[in-house]
C-alpha cells in the first residue's frame, strides 16, 4: 500500500493501471469504510482510497476543525486492503480560491440539505475534482449519506462522467446505529440512546410494508417518538429512492430517511422499502 500526498504523485503512481476502484473518503475510518474498500476490490485491480477532510462541505458552525483526524490509524485499517492512499492537504486539493462550484440538484436544498446550505455544492465539487484527480472507473459510496449518493449518481449522468457509481449498504452496531465517524461524539448515555434513530425507521418500515398508504401520518408519528425520547429532529421523510422524489401512489421503491440530533450530535440514517 502507498500513500500519497500530492496530485502529481497519484498520477505517476495510478499510470497504466487498468481499472481503477475509488473510495473517498473524510478518513476517522470504521467498519463502514473497510466494508466499502473490501467491496471495491472485487470492482477494480487497484483500490485507491482518499482521505480528505473538504471545508467546502462544511457550514461556519459545523465541525470542520473538531472533525476527527486519524491518519496514521487510518493507513493501519486499510493496510492489506487499499493500494493507494491519497492524502492531500487543503492546499493540495485548492491551490487557489475555488471560484467554480458544482450546482446540485433542487433536491439537494431538501433533506439534509436545508439544515445544511452548501453542504452539498461543496461535497459535489471535490467529488469531481477527486475524480478528476483519480480518473476512476468504478467508484463506491456508502447508502448511510443516500442524499450524497443520488446526488453524485445524477452528477455522474448530466455530466457524462465515464465512472460507474456503486452503492455499499450501512454497516450497523449490534443494537441497530449506523456506524458513523460522528458517532465517537456522543456520550454514553447519549450512545444508549441513539439506536433509537434506527428502531423509529423500521417501525416506519414495518407500517410501509404492512401496506399503510398514510405516508405524511407516518412521517409525522416517527417525529413525535423522536422528539418524545429527547431528540430535536431535523426531518423524516418517505421518498422515492430513485431521485428522492415525494413519492407518487404506487411507488414500490421507497426509502425513510431522517436526521436528528441527540445533544450536540448530528445522526442521520435511512432505511430502503421494497413493496
Ligand atoms: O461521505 C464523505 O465522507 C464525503 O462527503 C466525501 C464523499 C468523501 C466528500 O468529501
Amino acid at each position: 500500500m502507498q500513500l500519497v500526498h500530492t496530485s502529481t504523485d497519484l498520477r505517476a503512481r495510478l499510470q497504466g493501471e487498468r481499472t481503477i476502484a475509488f473510495v473517498p473518503t473524510m478518513g476517522n475510518l470504521h467498519e463502514g469504510h473497510i466494508a466499502l474498500v473490501k467491496q471495491a476490490r472485487s470492482e477494480g485491480s487497484c483500490v485507491v482510497v482518499s482521505i480528505f477532510v473538504n471545508p467546502l462541505q462544511f457550514g461556519p458552525h459545523e465541525d470542520f476543525d473538531k472533525y476527527p483526524r486519524t491518519l496514521e490509524a487510518d493507513c493501519a485499517k486499510l493496510h492489506g486492503y487499499a493500494d493507494v492512499v491519497f492524502a492531500p492537504a487543503v492546499g493540495e486539493m485548492y491551490p487557489e480560491t475555488q471560484t467554480l462550484f458544482v450546482e446540485p440538484p433542487p433536491m439537494a436544498a431538501e433533506l439534509c440539505g436545508a439544515f445544511r446550505p452548501g453542504h452539498f455544492r461543496g461535497m459535489a465539487t471535490v467529488v469531481l475534482k477527486l475524480f478528476n484527480l483519480v480518473q476512476p472507473h468504478v467508484a463506491l459510496f456508502g447508502k448511510k449519506d443516500y442524499q450524497q449518493l443520488a446526488i453524485i449518481r445524477q452528477m455522474v449522468r448530466q455530466f457524462n462522467l465515464p465512472i460507474r457509481i456503486v452503492g455499499g449498504e450501512t454497516v450497523r452496531a449490534e443494537d441497530g446505529l449506523a456506524l458513523s465517524s460522528r458517532n465517537q461524539y456522543l456520550t454514553p448515555q447519549e450512545r444508549t440512546k441513539s439506536a433509537f434513530l434506527y428502531q423509529t425507521l423500521a417501525d416506519v418500515r414495518s407500517a410501509l410494508s404492512a401496506g399503510s398508504k398514510e405516508l405524511a401520518g407516518l412521517e409525522r408519528n416517527a417525529m413525535e417518538a423522536l422528539a418524545s425520547q429527547g431528540w430535536q429532529v431535523e426531518y423524516v421523510a418517505i421518498r422515492a429512492q430513485d431521485g428522492l422524489a415525494i413519492p407518487q401512489a404506487g411507488e414500490r421503491r421507497l426509502v425513510i430517511l431522517a436526521a436528528a440530533r441527540l445533544g450536540a450530535t448530528r445522526l442521520i440514517d435511512n432505511l430502503e422499502v421494497g413493496l
